[in-house]
């Protein structure tokens, strides 16, 4: 299937919405889409629709985050959460697709790196690692190859060791 990837428009907001929940089979990450378009971590040119002919049949968001490490020092860094295919077009490829492009996109901002809390047999393929090969860990409790990082540059993480804090939106859902 033939699909164009480019950022969202206000006009995506209620299909972004729905392919979400369509795709998760609950609202929480559709909220959460919401919630982060809102707020200080939202990056326009980051929100990414894949576009068919029939509109919109997937999503991938990336906002900013932060790696608290030593002595408070705060690093910068991206989330890419939550990202979703319409149902009946998953397999396809379209996932894949957004992930580079998205991770493309990233680089091209200057983003040094991603990171990502989600399947391990998904996300390596496009060259996440886990975090702790940087010393970067998460709050929440997740086995620890389920916590994915990637440099987007050359040594994009490295000395950034701490602790990722994620910004409140991700607890209101
Ligand atoms: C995850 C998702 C976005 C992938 O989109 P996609 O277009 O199907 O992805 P691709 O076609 O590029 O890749 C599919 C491959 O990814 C892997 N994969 C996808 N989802 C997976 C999952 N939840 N667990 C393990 N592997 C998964 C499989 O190996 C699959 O291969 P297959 O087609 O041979 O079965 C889509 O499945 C989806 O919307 N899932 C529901 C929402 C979700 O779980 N989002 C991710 C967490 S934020």
């Amino acid at each position: 299937m033939k699909i164009m990837i480019t950022p969202e428009t206000p006009e995506d907001k209620s299909s972004i919405y729905s392919l979400n929940a369509a795709a998760f089979g609950q609202e929480n990450e559709s909220k959460l889409i919401d919630l982060l378009r809102d707020s200080e971590h939202f990056i326009p040119a980051l929100s990414l629709v894949a576009r068919s002919e029939s509109g919109a049949v997937g999503h991938i968001l990336f906002t900013k985050l932060k790696i608290k490490g030593l002595e408070g020092v705060m690093y910068d860094t991206l989330a890419l959460a939550p990202m979703a295919v319409l149902p009946a077009l998953q397999h396809l490829g379209i996932g894949s697709q957004l992930v580079r492009e998205g991770l493309k996109r990233a680089a091209e901002l200057g983003y040094g790196s991603v990171i990502v809390l989600g399947h391990p047999g998904y996300y390596p393929k496009f060259g996440f690692l886990p975090a702790s090969k940087w010393g970067i860990r998460t709050s929440y409790e997740v086995p620890g190859e389920a916590f994915m990082a990637i440099e987007l540059k050359p040594g994009g993480l490295e000395g950034r060791a701490g602790l990722v804090v994620y910004s409140k939106e991700f607890d209101e859902v």
